[in-house]
């Protein structure tokens, strides 16, 4: 049942019913614009209690039932994933207000971990036509393969933000999507023992991550339903089974006929459970002037 929240629209998301799309109305928007511009962004960068109260700020306005509607769809194993953004492009909604925005509804979940890449809580990054990074991250033209974030670093995974800030002669791109409920050879691969094997992963050095990482690609939740950390770029398979597992599992995730593809537009906030939620990018259309401008969270739940 979709939850009936005054100022904001909830609908099941058009290609997905496990995808709920969350639109904020121009009246929650504009009481929003105060409390955000009570800090700037170094403040939020440099005293993490402020994303909190700008959090606050935001749930405050739906009476608290945002914060239970967000965790209660991220952590449902029927769900597990919301997009979230303003219904209108009002004209205060800049850069800031959305980095301030993205903030306020991760602060919703959890804690962000701290992203090294960036150097802070999140990390705002381009892509552009050319590129000489050494990671998929930024290669427009390629495919970016199912995967899950967090594969290689120590901290816990538990959930991921991603937010379109910007995007200029862009076609092609789109988000993809895949529930591991939804895909066809989850069984298969989560009952192979190699998937439970310790596997090591490592990063490129743009990661700026000095240590290797190890654990399975599969574990299971406390019902037993399979969860999956992977990634196609950075386990470093240490015998022939365990390369040709991973040659499996990509092969069958990208053929996978039930993988959800959909194009976000600027302003828009996609969180998704990242057990069992995989995500991926389709390669954009080339063009030289092409550029796409993405802000990422990635942290674990609150504690308790
Ligand atoms: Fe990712």
């Amino acid at each position: 049942m979709i939850e009936i929240i005054e100022g904001f629209e909830i609908n099941k998301n058009d290609k997905s019913t496990r995808i709920v799309d969350i639109d904020i109305s121009d009246e929650i928007l504009k009481k929003l614009i105060f409390p955000f511009n009570k800090f700037d962004i170094t403040a939020l960068e440099y005293k993490p209690f402020t994303r909190f109260t700008i959090a606050k700020s935001l749930d405050d306005l739906s009476n608290n039932k945002l914060s239970k509607l967000l965790n209660k769809i991220i952590c449902d194993r029927n769900t597990g994933c919301f997009t979230i953004k303003p219904k209108n492009l009002i004209s205060k909604i800049d850069n800031d207000f959305l980095v301030k925005l993205s903030t306020a509804v991760a602060y919703l979940i959890g804690v962000p971990n701290h992203d090294s890449m960036a150097g802070k809580y999140y990390a705002r990054f381009h892509v552009k036509h050319k590129d000489k990074s050494d990671s998929y991250l930024r290669k427009a033209y390629t495919n970016m393969d199912l995967h899950t974030d967090g594969t290689y670093v120590k901290e816990k995974t538990d959930w991921l933000l991603m937010s379109k800030l910007e995007e200029k002669n862009v076609k092609g791109g789109e988000t993809a999507m895949l529930h591991l409920d939804d895909w066809e050879h989850c069984d298969e691969l989560f009952n192979d023992p190699i998937g439970k094997e310790n596997f090591i992963w490592g990063s490129p050095k743009s990661k700026n991550i000095d240590y290797k990482v190890e654990h399975p690609v599969f574990s299971s939740d406390k019902d037993g339903k399979a969860q999956i950390s992977y990634i196609d770029q950075f386990p470093e398979p240490k015998n022939m089974d365990q390369g040709n597992f991973l040659q499996r599992l990509s092969d069958s995730l990208e053929k996978s006929k039930n993988k959800i593809i959909i194009e976000l537009p600027v302003g828009n906030i996609i969180v998704a459970n990242n057990y069992f939620w995989l995500h991926g990018r389709r390669p954009f259309h080339e063009n030289k002037d092409l550029s796409r401008e993405l802000l990422r969270i990635r942290g674990s739940f609150f504690k308790l």
